[in-house]
C-alpha cells in the first residue's frame, strides 16, 4: 500500500482482554490509531473493558470480528493456544498483527505464521514489551555505538519465589500455554539479551528444566499443572557467544519477583534489573578505559520509551521497520523449543 492510500487514523482491533486491555490503553495514546473493535469469549470482560475505553463494537470471538470489521491493525492477546489461529486469520483478512509473546506454541506454528504475513504482505510484530522501556532502550544505544566491546557473554533470568499466574488455569496446562515459565517469563528475557546482543544466530543449545514445587502445590490444591515450574538453559552462538537463561514460577530465592540481564563485553558490560522487586527497572554499565575502571548508572533520558503499540502504529504510518519483528519472535521459539527438548532428551540440541 503506498503512503498516499493509507488511511488517516488506523482502524484497531483487541482479541482477548486480559493484558489485551493494556493494548486497548496502549492504542489510545496513539492519535492515528482507533480501537473500533475488541473481542473475548469471556462476555462480562468484553462489556467491561468496551465500556471503560468506549470501544463501539463487541464482538465474543475473534474470528466473528475479523470477517466483520474492516481493520488495519489487529493485537492478538489470548492465551498462547490461539495466537498462531487468530493471527493467520488476522493476516488473511488484511490486517497487520501485533501478537503477544511468545509468538506461539513452538517454532513450527511460528513459522505458520512468518508464512501467512509473508503471503498477506502484512507486517507480524511480537510484544516483546521488556525493550519497551527507558532503561532497556538507553541500554541498547550504548551497546549499538559500541562501548561494551565485543559481547562473548550473557546472564539473563527471571525467578520468582512463588508467582504461577492463575494456578490451575491455563498457564499450567501445556496443552493451552506450550510450557511454563520458560514460555511465559523467560521468553522475555531471552529476547531482551538477544536484542542487545543483535540476535547472534544459535547453534547450540543445552536446557533443564524441573517441577518439584509447583507440582506439590497442584496435586496438595487438586489442580491441573503440566508444566515445569523451573527453566535453564545455555545456547551456544555461530559467532562464539554464550547465553544463559533462567525461569521459574516457584523456587527458593529471597526474592518474590527477580529479573535481571547482563551482557559481559571485552570493553565493558552491563546490567539491567527490577528494583525492589517489583517492575521498575535500573540500568548500568561498567566500562574500562584507560586501565581504569567506571561505573555509570541511568539516569534518566531524553524521551520517554513508548510502548509496542505506539511505536507498531508510528511504524505503521511512517512506513518504517518496526521492531520485534516476527523473525526474531521465531528465532525465540527455536530456542526454547531446543531447551525443551534437550530437557526431554537429556543432551544438547542443534538449532538452526
Ligand atoms: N507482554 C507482556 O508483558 C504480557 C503480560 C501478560 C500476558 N502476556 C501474554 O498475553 C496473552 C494473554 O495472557 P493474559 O495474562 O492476558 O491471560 P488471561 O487469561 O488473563 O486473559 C486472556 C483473555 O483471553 C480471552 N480468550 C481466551 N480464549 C479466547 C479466544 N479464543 N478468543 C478470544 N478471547 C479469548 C479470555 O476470556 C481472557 O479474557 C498470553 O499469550 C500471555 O503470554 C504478555
Amino acid at each position: 500500500m503506498s503512503k498516499k492510500d493509507k488511511p488517516d487514523i488506523l482502524r484497531v482491533g483487541v482479541i482477548g482482554l486480559g493484558v489485551g486491555r493494556g493494548h486497548v490503553k496502549g492504542y489510545q495514546t496513539q492519535p492515528q490509531a482507533k480501537v473500533v473493535a475488541v473481542a473475548d469469549v469471556d462476555e462480562d470482560r468484553l462489556i467491561e473493558i468496551a465500556e471503560t475505553y468506549g470501544v463501539p463494537h463487541r464482538y465474543t470471538s475473534g474470528e466473528q470480528m475479523l470477517q466483520t470489521e474492516e481493520l488495519d491493525v489487529v493485537s492478538v492477546a489470548t492465551p498462547n493456544k490461539f495466537h498462531k489461529e487468530l493471527t493467520v486469520a488476522a493476516l488473511e483478512a488484511g490486517c497487520h498483527v501485533l501478537c503477544e509473546k511468545p509468538m506461539a506454541m513452538n517454532a513450527q506454528e511460528a513459522r505458520e505464521m512468518l508464512a501467512a504475513a509473508q503471503r498477506a504482505g502484512k507486517r507480524l510484530m511480537i510484544d516483546f514489551s521488556y525493550r519497551f522501556n527507558e532503561q532497556s532502550q538507553a541500554l541498547k544505544a550504548q551497546v549499538d555505538s559500541g562501548v561494551l566491546g565485543d559481547v562473548y557473554f550473557a546472564r539473563t533470568i527471571w525467578h520468582r519465589r512463588r508467582g504461577l499466574p492463575r494456578f490451575g488455569g491455563w498457564f499450567g496446562q501445556k496443552a493451552l500455554s506450550g510450557g511454563g515459565p520458560l514460555i511465559d517469563l523467560g521468553v522475555h528475557r531471552l529476547d531482551l539479551a538477544l536484542w542487545l546482543m543483535g540476535y547472534p544466530k544459535p547453534v547450540w543449545v543445552m536446557g533443564s528444566t524441573y517441577n518439584h514445587i509447583a507440582s506439590a502445590m497442584a496435586q496438595e490444591q487438586g489442580v491441573d499443572f503440566d508444566v515445569e515450574d523451573l527453566a535453564v538453559g545455555m545456547v551456544k552462538f555461530e559467532n562464539g557467544a554464550t547465553l544463559e537463561l533462567e525461569a521459574s514460577w516457584a523456587a527458593n530465592v529471597q526474592e518474590k519477583e527477580w529479573m535481571e540481564t547482563r551482557l559481559f563485553g571485552t570493553k565493558g558490560g552491563l546490567v539491567q534489573r527490577n528494583v525492589e522487586q517489583t517492575y521498575k527497572f535500573e540500568a548500568e554499565l561498567y566500562l574500562e578505559q584507560g586501565g581504569a575502571h567506571f561505573d555509570a548508572k541511568l539516569h534518566s533520558t531524553a524521551r520517554p520509551a513508548h510502548d509496542a503499540m505506539h511505536h507498531f502504529v508510528d511504524s505503521i504510518v511512517n512506513d518504517t521497520p518496526h521492531i520485534a519483528t516476527g523473525e526474531e519472535g521465531l528465532l525465540v521459539m527455536e530456542i526454547l523449543d531446543a531447551i525443551y527438548q534437550s530437557a526431554e532428551e537429556g543432551q544438547p540440541v542443534r538449532v538452526g
